[in-house]
């Protein structure tokens, strides 16, 4: 029957042409802002020791086969503080005011000069201006203007930088190499003498574990996106999932639903384990054929604008759970329940893995699947959370604090050929969620995917294209 609509549901309706309005675009134009990057800088300024420089390189272009690279992936705390996604990119954060080139301030870009014949080929490369005028940077030069003349290194003390291994920058990056960057990086080695080695004890490394440990809200904004998408996903497969599918083609159908809706890439390989691969904890091969009765385990995430979701659902190729699957999953479902009631600030950011591992060690005790508490690891051999943010493996504050963003992952795998009943030879389960610490308690920005038995079953009875 059709009733008027209430002001909140005629907006809940008009957020669907929003989404739309906001595809429409040319190209997308919700990356994080130039404010959000010159904010973070300023915040790395802020924690470094006095008469120091931070240095922060671009990923390099790595080779795949002849004349081919791999799809280029930027340096995630290089991204974090530029937003620039270009190789051969180095920068400078100076904690006092230095000169350089003729230009007086604390942050100078170098990057990648403009090249029209290979621009023919790979695209635009920014430049000089073009950098100035997205990123909203002053002191930007090209990689080639960085000479000897132009470091003075005169009154810093201490180089901080997370690249600095074996004491020589360049013996890790580039190898001595004649690539732009490793060029750079030779003429910082040459410059950085004596007490100019970096402080161990507050490393560039740290400040930006710290800082990044924490989510502003710009970034915030972009993982429940990737969360939201990745879930999209999730339901694609529940409702698509029939035996004599392939691994592969479970794969397929989670991301298609990533590309259409935005994401760059997934966040890292997709997991897509059936039977006795829900058992291999990173399986990425995702090649078998599917057969009536086994659980497959999808650990897969979309990545938007540079932010990693991390989900995984575990459900019935059939579309039911036999009765020892329902028993082993149910477990993990209720170490997940018991973690998400200690995500709150001011907990240790372990209390959520302490509460996984009391329900799911009663419980294979109860079921006689494990005789000793030490014996859980066989069973349950990783820990219940991480950060999440540029990275998928993010840093996650010792307490957790508004802001924090992190997995709950409890898990329970038990291959064939274990020491316990057949029964439950096959069943790998994890549950896994994306959790925003609030200032009331935590939001799951995982949620629009089903977790319960009773959900996941009334799921795969849903219509479907793929089947
Ligand atoms: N997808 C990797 C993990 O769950 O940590
Ligand atoms: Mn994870
Ligand atoms: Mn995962």
């Amino acid at each position: 029957m059709l009733r008027k609509l209430t002001p909140l549901v005629s907006f809940l309706l008009f957020i669907p042409m929003l989404i739309e309005a906001q595809q429409a675009s040319e190209y997308p134009n919700d990356y994080l802002s130039p404010a959000f990057h010159a904010g973070r800088r300023a915040a790395v300024r802020e924690m470094m020791p006095k008469n120091t420089v931070g240095i922060f390189f671009a990923s390099q272009v790595r080779n795949r086969n002849n004349d081919v690279d791999f799809q280029f992936a930027q340096n995630k705390n290089f991204y974090y503080l530029t937003g620039l996604e270009e190789p051969n990119s180095m920068l400078l954060i100076f904690k006092e005011p230095v000169t350089v080139l003729g230009k007086t301030g604390t942050e100078f870009l170098f990057v990648q000069p403009r090249n029209p014949s290979r621009e023919m080929w790979t695209g635009k490369i920014l430049g000089v201006e073009g950098v100035q005028e997205l990123y909203k940077l002053d002191n930007v030069f090209t990689h080639d203007q960085f000479t000897y003349t132009a470091i003075d290194l005169s009154k810093v003390d201490s180089v901080l930088t997370t690249l600095y291994s074996e004491n020589i920058i360049s013996k890790y990056y580039g190898r001595g190499g004649s690539d732009p960057l490793s060029k750079m990086a030779q003429l910082i080695d040459s410059a950085i003498t004596g007490n100019k080695k970096p402080n161990a004890s507050r490393t560039i490394g740290n400040i930006l574990r710290t800082l990044r440990a924490i989510k502003q809200p710009e970034e915030i904004t972009l993982i429940a996106k990737a969360a939201s998408i990745s879930t999209e996903g999730h339901n694609a497969v529940m409702k698509g999932i029939k035996t004599g599918m392939t691994e592969y083609q479970a794969q397929a159908i989670m991301e298609y639903y990533f590309k259409k809706n935005g994401s760059e890439y997934p966040g890292y390989p997709s997991i897509n384990g059936s039977a006795e691969n829900t058992c291999v904890l990173h399986y990425e091969t995702n090649q078998r054929l599917m057969k009536d009765g086994d659980l497959l385990l999808s650990d897969c995430a979309a990545e938007y604008h540079g932010y990693s979701a991390d989900v995984t659902r575990t459900i019935p190729v059939n579309g039911k759970f036999s009765p020892a699957q329902k028993i082993i999953y149910e477990l993990v479902l209720e170490a997940q329940d018991s973690a998400f009631l200690l995500c709150k600030s001011g907990n240790a950011s372990n209390e959520p893995h302490k509460a996984a591992v009391r329900v799911i060690t009663r419980g294979l005790t109860k079921l006689g699947i494990i005789a000793t508490d030490a014996e859980l690891r066989t069973y349950f051999p990783h820990g219940t959370s991480h950060g999440l943010g540029l990275d998928v493996h993010d840093p996650n504050p010792g307490i957790l604090q508004t802001g924090a963003v992190f997995t709950v992952e409890p898990g329970i795998y038990i291959p064939p050929g274990s020491k316990c009943d057949k029964k439950w030879w096959n069943i790998g389960v994890r549950i896994e969620d994306d959790i925003l610490i609030t200032d009331t308690g935590y939001q799951n920005l995982s949620a629009g995917s089903p977790r319960t038995v009773a959900e996941i079953e009334k799921m795969a009875k849903q219509k479907s294209i793929f089947k």
